[in-house]
């Protein structure tokens, strides 16, 4: 079995196992060059470019995962959550959903193989390409109602907290039928040959602890119980590590975690019955290469090759980034965790 899923699993493995979030992306010269003959969801939507792109992030690294390349806004188009990517301010909802006749609107359901299927179609062609396994993926339902909501990114969320604090009933509408097609959009991904999926709650670390229980935690909760308990789940969320309890509970395999707490605390916080995935500051990479090798050498003395370490950056990586740091970060990830662990 592959180091990626033996750590997964929690089993000890030769190295600690690394690959990077936005792995694909426009730090490399490659994917620039396509972009500008193709549009980001034309990209998407054609099964073979997003193949080339995940194949190619992990060739050009070396790293031990694939994720397959689509994007956590794309569930919206079958729930008639209508969106467009632009060059300059990132993705954009064409009208917010900011009241109970507009969550009306919103599909009970989708047909995630039917109305999804390029994305399954990726999943397929990738993975008679690829020689490490294929993480699939979602967006958690708290950070795609944030992006629905507001309309866009967002500093303050004030948006998405009006709702949910003041129309309870709407904001649970919301959140029932967004996990619902989460849980069968990651299903097929599985069924379509995912070998481990991630669910994306990067806007979740605006909330307090309790606001997650209240607000967040039983919808979550419904996504990872309907998955199937063979395929390991990651649980990522940023910000707001007070957050990372609760989001155990809402479940996971594995919480990625971001930079603001080491993985030793992170581990005595969490428990010895969870794997932990992160969590280099991102901006490491910008650093000379010396530098980078001793914050990534840090995260590794932190997670002290207890098994189910899985090297990541506490977030996705910049497009500032180069791809020869990235290159020097899992190499000297894989060499100085050899035999360690
Ligand atoms: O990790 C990978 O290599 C797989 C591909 C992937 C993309 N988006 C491609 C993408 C993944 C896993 C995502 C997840 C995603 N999308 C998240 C969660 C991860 C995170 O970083 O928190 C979020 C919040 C989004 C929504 C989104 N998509 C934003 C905010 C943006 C614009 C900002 C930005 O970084 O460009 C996108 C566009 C996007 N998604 C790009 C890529 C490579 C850039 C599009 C381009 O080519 O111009």
């Amino acid at each position: 079995m592959s180091v990626f899923l033996q750590a997964c699993r929690r089993e000890p493995t030769e190295y600690t196992p690394i690959w990077i979030m936005r792995q694909a992306g426009r730090y490399q010269p490659e994917y620039r060059a396509l972009r500008e003959k193709v549009s980001f969801i034309e990209l998407c939507k054609t099964p073979e470019l997003a193949c080339e792109v995940t194949v190619r992030a992990v060739d050009q690294l070396g790293v031990d995962a694939g994720i397959i390349f689509a994007d956590i806004l794309l569930v919206l188009e079958p729930l008639h959550i209508g969106f467009e990517f632009t060059d300059d301010a990132g993705p954009k909802i064409l009208s917010p959903i900011r009241t109970a006749r507009q969550i009306d609107g919103v599909a009970e359901s989708i047909d995630a193989a039917g109305s999804l299927s390029y994305v399954m179609d990726a999943i397929r062609t990738t993975r008679k390409e690829l020689k490490v396994p294929l993480i699939g993926f979602a967006g958690a339902p708290f950070t795609l109602a944030s992006y629905a909501i507001e309309g866009g990114g967002s500093k303050t969320y004030h948006e998405t907290k009006k709702l949910m604090y003041a129309d309870e009933g709407s904001w649970n509408a919301f959140m029932t039928k967004l996990s619902g097609a989460i849980a069968s959009y990651l299903i097929a991904q599985i069924d379509a040959g995912a070998q481990a999926v991630q669910l994306f709650d990067s806007w979740v670390g605006c909330l307090s602890p309790s606001d997650y229980r209240r607000y967040v935690l039983p919808h979550t909760k419904t996504i990872f119980d309907a998955l199937p308990k063979s395929v390991p789940a990651i649980h990522f969320g940023t910000g707001n590590p007070a957050l990372y309890p609760a989001m155990k509970e809402a479940g996971g395999d594995i919480i990625g975690i971001d930079w603001r707490i080491s993985i030793d605390e992170a581990w005595s916080v969490l428990g010895n019955d969870v794997g932990l995935q992160g969590n280099m500051d991102p901006a490491a990479l910008l650093a000379p290469t010396e530098v980078l090798r001793a914050r990534a050498s840090e995260v590794l003395e932190s997670a002290a090759g207890r098994p189910g370490h899985i090297f990541n950056l506490g977030h996705g990586i910049m497009p500032e980034a180069s791809v020869a740091r990235a290159r020097a970060l899992v190499d000297h990830v894989h060499d100085a965790s050899l035999n360690k662990s």
